[in-house]
C-alpha cells in the first residue's frame, strides 16, 4: 500500500467512525435514555437487615442470682485481689483509693462513714443488693455513669458470682441468699 492509499483508508476508517458515533448522538437524541423508577427486579434485602440487626447481642450482665448458693467463696478471694490495691475487706478495715467493704452486701450505695464518694454514686440510691452489685462490677462506669471507681469489670459471670459469694461471707450476719422467685425473676 502506498502512503495516499493509507491516508485514504485512513480516513474512510475515521469517516466511518464518526459517522457511527454521530448516530449514536442521533439516537440518544430521539430515543432520549430512560431512569427506571425501579429496579425491574426489586432485590429483597431489607428484610434480612431488618432480622439480623434484631439478633445484637445481648447487653448488660449475666444473671448470678442463681450461681450464688453453689457459688465458691475461695475463688471470689482471688477475684478480689483485683480490687485490694484500692479496698480492704476485712472488718474493722479502713478506707483506702475507695471505701472499706466489710459487711457492703445490702448496705445502701455511697454509705461508708468518712469516705468521700462522688457525686455519681453519692446521690444514687438504693441499697447493694446482689444484683445492683452484679451490674456494678461488670461495668462500673455503666452502671453508675460518673463514678471515680476506675476498674474495668469483671465479664465472667463466674467471677462476679464467686466474688459476690466472697463479699457475703465478709460480714457477721451474711445477708440472706436470693429466694428462688428472685432467682426466677432475675433470668426474664
Ligand atoms: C483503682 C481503684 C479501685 C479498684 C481497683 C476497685 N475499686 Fe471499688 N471503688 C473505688 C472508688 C474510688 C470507689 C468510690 C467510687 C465513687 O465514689 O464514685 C469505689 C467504690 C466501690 C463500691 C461501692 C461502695 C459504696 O460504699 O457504695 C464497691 C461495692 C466496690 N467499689 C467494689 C469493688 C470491687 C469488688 C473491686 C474489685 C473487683 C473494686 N471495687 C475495684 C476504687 C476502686
Amino acid at each position: 500500500m502506498d502512503d495516499l492509499k493509507f491516508n485514504k483508508a485512513a480516513a474512510g476508517f475515521l469517516m466511518a467512525g464518526l459517522i457511527a458515533l454521530g448516530g449514536y448522538k442521533i439516537a440518544e437524541i430521539l430515543v432520549p435514555h430512560q431512569e427506571l423508577a425501579e429496579n425491574s427486579y426489586p432485590i429483597q434485602i431489607t428484610e434480612q437487615l431488618a432480622s439480623s440487626s434484631t439478633v445484637a447481642a445481648p447487653v448488660g450482665p449475666e444473671p448470678i442470682l442463681a450461681m450464688l448458693a453453689d457459688a465458691d467463696i475461695a475463688a471470689g478471694q482471688k477475684v478480689a485481689k483485683k480490687c485490694t490495691a484500692c479496698h480492704v475487706f476485712d472488718k474493722g478495715g479502713q478506707n483506702k483509693v475507695g471505701p472499706a467493704l466489710w459487711n457492703i452486701v445490702n448496705t445502701g450505695k455511697g454509705q461508708i462513714d468518712g469516705y468521700a464518694y462522688s457525686e455519681a454514686l453519692a446521690g444514687f440510691g438504693g441499697a447493694w443488693d446482689y444484683q445492683s452489685l452484679n451490674q456494678f462490677f461488670y461495668k462500673p462506669k455503666a452502671y453508675i455513669s460518673g463514678t471515680k471507681m476506675n476498674f474495668a469489670g469483671l465479664k465472667k459471670p463466674a467471677d462476679r458470682a464467686n466474688l459476690i459469694a466472697y463479699l457475703r461471707s465478709q460480714a457477721d450476719q451474711p445477708a440472706a441468699l436470693p429466694t428462688s422467685d428472685e432467682i426466677a425473676a432475675e433470668a426474664q
